[in-house]
């Protein structure tokens, strides 16, 4: 296959940008919000980058353009491929699977076969854009098989991949009908990165079990028999991050500030603000949240609306049925909360079902006393970040599952089990209580953690690391 112009390609489910064509062809877009675009725009600059991705929007077709100083490389999925490989596969079978089983994962084979042939077309559209000796960057869960079918396409280019979400023990990553062609689709790459080092040590236990290739710590190695000549793919975690300097900046400015206040204000002035923030989605825990807090009401130990809790839950994957069915649980536990404990004109849950402009989120940030993310499995749980990055006051407590990556590195937090209510109820109380001296010192050591690791040293190390292999500094403590 002739080789294309792109240094470096970056493939995703999503293109960075929202596009709209007008009904005469002419082409619009923004940047959609989000930290990856940001942290690899600069080095996509560098590099004659291209990124590969869905518009978002059905039957979209359209050329290569450029934007945002790179060559954005639109793939077009009709209805019914969004409804088999992004609803369907992704979303109704690997999500659920990677994300410990919360849900039944359910597997048809009519969507594995459009999973199949959308990731080829995916690797077809990166092999077509990638310069000779390029290198490609393959994004999450929605496209584990492009790194083998781009080495069959083009030999020649460095290919690493990174999952964004948890990579599941053995014992459930083995549910799946299609368990040996996922891990051969991801052993394609050069270097496989995960968010924590469970999700890396899965990964390479199932190497083990459900292939027969030699592994040796976090190196798998791929033999003559299946590769010529011989090579190795290495496996490691690479915590993702946010561009923490930026929302930092932007949560402390004076108009940020000041719509914290008014926040608070517009809420009657609670004692306590409580807030929650999440995609619209099973694994957060949003059920778990919203009984620890009615419980604490129903107990008297939180009265509202002196107490109030402030639920963001931003709309996502609206058509598929685990989510409508979470939307009509939460909605009606919210509503019997605010029946039983709110008062005329003041709610005990503000629930918001939908997005807020980043300002807004960094003023709400600010005005919180109370970040609760309760996730039952997260990969990461940016909002978790984000909340540090926003608190240079050094005020608020944040509450943090110990499930989802951000634990791993948050230790400061008030870290909880979101199963155990008694124990969630008992972080609630305690951080509402913590003296300004000890919370303080928790989020100075929290905000240490995420200024100095922010997403453009998490793609840095990536990519360095992609460029050369060279033993991972931290070796693998192996399990078995
Ligand atoms: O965390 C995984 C992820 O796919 C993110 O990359 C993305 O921002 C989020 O989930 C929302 O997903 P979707 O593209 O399905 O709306």
């Amino acid at each position: 296959m002739p080789a294309g112009e792109h240094d470096l390609v970056v493939v995703a489910n999503r293109l960075p940008v929202d596009m709209t064509v007008a009904d005469d062809g002419s082409l619009s877009w923004t940047r959609s919000p989000g930290g990856l675009v940001t942290a690899l725009a600069p080095v996509m600059q560098r590099n004659a980058g291209a990124w590969v991705g869905w518009s978002g929007t059905p039957d979209l077709e359209h050329e290569p353009f450029d934007g945002e100083g790179m060559r954005l490389w639109p793939v077009r999925l009709s209805e019914s491929e969004i409804a088999a490989y992004y609803e369907g596969f992704s979303n109704g079978t690997l999500w659920p699977l990677y994300h410990d089983v919360i849900v039944d994962p359910q597997f048809h084979r009519a969507w594995w076969n459009a999973y199949v042939s959308i990731n080829r077309r995916f690797a077809a559209a990166a092999a077509e854009a990638v310069a000779e000796g390029g290198t490609v960057w393959v994004h999450d869960y929605q496209l584990q098989l492009v790194p083998a079918v781009l080495r069959l396409l083009r030999p020649d280019v460095k290919i690493g991949f990174f999952n964004h979400i948890p990579f599941p023990p053995l014992e459930i990553f083995s549910q799946l009908p299609w368990r040996r062609q996922v891990l051969e689709g991801l052993l394609g790459a050069d270097l496989v990165g995960f968010q924590r080092e469970s999700d890396a040590k899965n990964f390479l236990r199932a190497v083990r079990r459900l292939t027969d290739l030699p592994t040796r710590g976090r190196v798998v190695t791929i033999g003559e028999r299946w590769a010529r000549p011989a090579r190795q793919v290495r496996a490691a975690s690479f915590p993702i991050s946010i561009d923490s300097t930026a929302f930092d900046a932007l949560a402390s400015s004076p108009a940020v500030q000041k719509r914290a206040v008014e926040i608070r204000k517009e809420l009657g002035d609670p004692e306590v603000l409580l807030l929650g923030v999440d995609r619209l989605d099973y694994t957060k825990g949003i059920r778990h949240r919203l009984k620890a807090f009615g419980e604490l009401l129903a107990d008297g130990r939180l009265a509202a609306p002196e107490a109030t809790l402030v639920q963001v839950a931003s709309p996502s994957r609206e058509r598929v049925e685990q989510y409508r069915q979470l939307r009509d649980e939460v909605e009606a536990t919210v509503g019997r909360i605010n029946g039983d404990y709110g008062a005329l004109g003041r709610a005990a849950v503000h629930y918001m079902h939908h997005s807020y402009p980043m300002e807004e989120m960094a003023a709400m940030y600010r005005a919180a006393d109370v970040m609760l993310v309760t996730s039952l499995r997260d990969g990461m749980n940016l909002v978790a970040k984000e909340y540090v990055a926003a608190r240079r006051d050094l005020g608020g407590v944040l509450v943090l599952s110990e499930f989802t990556g951000a634990a791993d590195e948050l230790t400061q937090a008030l870290l909880i089990n979101p199963h155990d209510i008694d124990g969630t109820k008992a972080a609630i109380m305690r951080a509402i209580a913590m003296e300004p001296t000890e919370r303080r010192r928790r989020m100075r050591g929290l905000r240490r953690r995420v200024l100095d690791h922010d997403v453009q040293r998490w793609a840095e190390d990536f990519l360095t690391a992609l460029a050369n292999p060279r033993p991972h500094p931290r070796p693998l403590v192996e399990d078995e």
